[in-house]
């Protein structure tokens, strides 16, 4: 029998068009009638050629630039529980990185003493394994360290929607590796939903449950593929038949969506 319940999606697209008209050039169509639904509590990855519109389509989820055509519903965004990651991770240099990740707390001017603060602030810390360097400046970190102050950032608020643009893509390969496990594991124990771009096939069937691929423009998303794996990825799942065959399908399709 099939559950009454179903939960209402954490983002509705309903013919989203969206096109850029730079001054004395053709209009660029980044997005054409895209229609999505992406259920609460899910984790999919984005992914397709460079400027396929991947980019405009999370900053539209995120509020951050505005449909001309189409309806687009985050109930996530109007209650300000979402978060975002960029590719760079846009730290202060001025701010250690408890004052950076305390930034976002700051400026909604969240209703609650100082202390709330810094104990939200240690807890996005911990979360992403940096409490050691709360106090030290964006210049004294690694690469790697960057983005997860940046994604502890974006968790302080404990957002229910996390928007992430290609966050790992200029770290190392292990490096990526570590923080694609640990982003998992924030996944399913805070039960966020997670979308995600990025350009590499074996990430996007690391983390994701289902993965859009959009092809060139005008922006579509040309395939919807279901990743059949288990719900806890293990890094030995990386060397495992099963990954290699959801890789493969999903490499399929980029390549159909790119031709
Ligand atoms: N503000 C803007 N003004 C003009 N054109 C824009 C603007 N933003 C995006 N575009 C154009 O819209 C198209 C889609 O851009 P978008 O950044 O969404 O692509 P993308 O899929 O994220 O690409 P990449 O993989 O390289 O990040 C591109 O042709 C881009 O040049
Ligand atoms: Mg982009």
């Amino acid at each position: 029998m099939l559950d009454a319940q179903v939960g209402t999606p954490a983002v509705t697209m309903r013919g989203v068009s969206r096109a850029f008209r730079p001054e004395g050039e053709a209009p660029v169509v980044a997005l054409s009638a895209v229609d999505l639904t992406i259920d609460e509590g899910a984790f999919v990855a984005l992914l397709g050629p460079s400027g396929c519109g991947k980019s405009t389509l999370l900053r539209l989820v995120a509020g951050l630039d505005r449909p001309d055509a189409g309806k687009i519903e985050a109930p996530a965004l109007a209650s300000q529980e979402i978060g975002f990651v960029f590719q760079d991770a846009h730290l202060l240099p001025w701010r250690t990185v408890e004052e950076n990740v305390a930034l976002p707390l700051q400026l909604r001017g969240v209703n609650s003493t100082a202390g709330d603060h810094t104990a939200r602030v240690r807890e996005a810390l911990r979360e992403v394994d940096l409490e050691s360097a709360a106090r030290r400046y964006p210049a004294e970190l690694s690469g790697g360290m960057r983005m997860r102050a940046s994604i502890a950032r974006a968790l302080v608020t404990r957002p229910r929607l996390l928007l992430m643009d290609e966050p790992f893509a200029a770290l190392d390969e292990i490096t990526r590796h570590r923080l694609d496990e640990r982003l998992h594991e924030l996944w399913r124990e805070q039960g966020l939903t997670i979308l995600f771009v990025t350009h590499t096939i074996f990430e996007a069937t690391f983390l994701a449950q289902r993965a859009l691929v959009m092809g060139r423009r005008p922006g579509r998303i040309l395939r919807d593929v279901i990743l059949d794996l288990p719900e806890k990825r293990e890094p030995s799942l990386r060397a495992s038949p099963a990954f290699m065959r959801e890789a493969q399908q999903l490499l399929e399709g980029l390549e159909e969506a790119s031709a």
